[in-house]
């Protein structure tokens, strides 16, 4: 049974991921920022007693994240899986008028957080069996891919998580564990919109299973949920 530790699972992605882990078989501790505004994740709890723990996190503040760690020495004592799903994406930015209040503000949550997480729980995971780290980009944030000035907070804090991602796999390669980007096709949730593509549940199908695929070969790679590299 994994120990997984998960952000943003009150809805979209992070939920699917809550839903499809349990019933994997993995014991689920799954983060948001408003435990009590959860509903459709509370209501995993009890068809999954004791192996779902809903606690609270927002990304974005340090005294959060601090107290999130405090936390979870008393609920495990290591972790196999950290994934890093929460994200923002402010719409409506135009070139000319983009706010540095935005831009810091979501760097804050898709960037910092992120990265932060994973550098309080390594010692964790460290502990942890087969232990990995799965942060969600987007190909929004590939400059290889980038064809037209759009969303670029979003875009500017993705492209930083993959270097993040490349870093943090530098670090933990020592620890054995192995850290990815991994973008999770369009896909139709309250960020991806109606007309995406990919059903949140196809995508969390492919992400478990590349995630679940990864070896040292892989980390620092950038890989989208059908397993094939994405461009930096
Ligand atoms: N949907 C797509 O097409 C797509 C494509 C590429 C990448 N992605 C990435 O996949 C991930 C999940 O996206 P999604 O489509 O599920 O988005 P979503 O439906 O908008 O859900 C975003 C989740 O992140 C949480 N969140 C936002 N800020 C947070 C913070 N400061 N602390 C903790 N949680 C926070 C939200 O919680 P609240 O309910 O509290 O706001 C929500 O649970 C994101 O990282 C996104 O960038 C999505």
């Amino acid at each position: 049974m994994r120990r997984v530790l998960l952000t943003g699972a009150n809805r979209g992605i992070g939920l699917e991921f809550a839903r499809q882990l349990l019933d994997g078989g993995d014991r689920v501790i799954a983060t948001c920022r408003h435990p009590g505004q959860a509903g459709a994740l509370n209501a995993l709890v009890a068809a999954h007693p004791n192996r779902l723990h809903v606690l609270p996190l927002d990304v974005a503040s340090e005294r959060s994240r601090n107290e999130l760690v405090k936390e979870l020495q008393l609920v495990t004592d290591g972790l196999d899986v950290l994934i890093n799903n929460a994200g923002v994406l402010p719409s409506g930015e135009h070139f000319g008028s983009v706010d540095g209040k935005t831009l810091a503000d979501t760097f804050a949550t898709n960037t910092i957080g992120p990265f932060a997480l994973a550098q309080a729980v390594a010692p964790m995971l460290s502990k942890g069996h087969s232990p990995r780290i799965a942060n969600l980009s987007s190909v929004l944030g590939s400059i290889t891919r980038n064809e037209a000035f759009r969303t670029p907070s979003y875009a500017i804090s993705k492209s930083a998580l993959n270097m993040a991602t490349m870093l943090l796999a530098r670090a933990l390669a020592e620890h054995g564990v192995h850290v990815v980007a991994l973008h999770p096709g369009w896909v139709r949730t309250e960020m991806g919109g109606k007309d995406a593509q990919v059903e949140p549940a196809d995508a969390v199908r492919g992400l478990l299973a590349v995630i679940a695929s990864l070896d040292a070969r892989h980390s620092g790679q950038f890989i989208d949920y059908l397993g094939q590299p994405v461009p930096w």
